[in-house]
């Protein structure tokens, strides 16, 4: 379940990886780019959904929570800093959604294909944002031959309903 679909209430969706569950708070934490269009739906709150499948398991979960963006707070400098030099040149680029002639991957070509140095990568971190999203309700869902089972959980509270 690490690349799960989060959707926005623009009727928009897109799959992103999951960095961190934090059980004490129901928090997902996401890494993003500050410039792209969901960051500006979502600001500093904005209700969201994320929709996980595992395969294996047959486990669909459906979450409804409060997403926000944070870009300054010591969270975003911590992720920054324990992310990978490779994960972190994404954001060197050009931001999301600019129109080309031909197909790019938006990256200054010095360090395209290249791993880049922390002094390459000082300027991308003010395009680099940490969303978090906290869960208000999960929806768990098993596939089953001997019946499909589902049940809702609140923090707190768990309820078995019908599939
Ligand atoms: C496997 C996979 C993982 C992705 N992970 C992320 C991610 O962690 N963060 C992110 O912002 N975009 C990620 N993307 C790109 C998004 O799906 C999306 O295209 C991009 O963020 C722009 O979204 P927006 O236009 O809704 O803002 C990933 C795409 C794929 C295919």
């Amino acid at each position: 379940m690490h690349t799960p679909v989060v959707a926005t209430a623009d009727a928009d969706a897109r799959v992103m990886v999951l960095r961190e569950f934090n059980p004490e708070n129901w928090t997902l934490r996401f890494h993003t780019d500050a410039r792209s269009p969901k960051v500006a739906v979502i600001g500093n709150g904005a209700p969201v959904a994320v929709l996980f499948y595992d395969q294996t398991e047959k486990v669909q979960l459906r979450c409804r929570g409060l997403a926000r963006i944070v870009c300054d707070a010591a969270i975003a400098d911590k992720a920054w800093q324990e992310s990978d030099t490779f994960a972190r040149r994404c954001y060197l680029g050009a931001p999301p959604g600019e129109e080309r002639d031909e197909p790019s991957s938006g990256l200054p070509k010095d360090v395209e294909g290249r791993r880049p140095s922390e002094e390459q990568l000082a300027p991308a971190r003010e395009n680099f944002a940490v969303m978090l999203v906290t869960i208000e309700t999960m929806d768990w869902y098993r596939l089953s031959s001997d019946g499909h089972k589902r049940a809702i959980f609140t923090r707190g509270k768990g309820q078995w309903v019908t599939p």
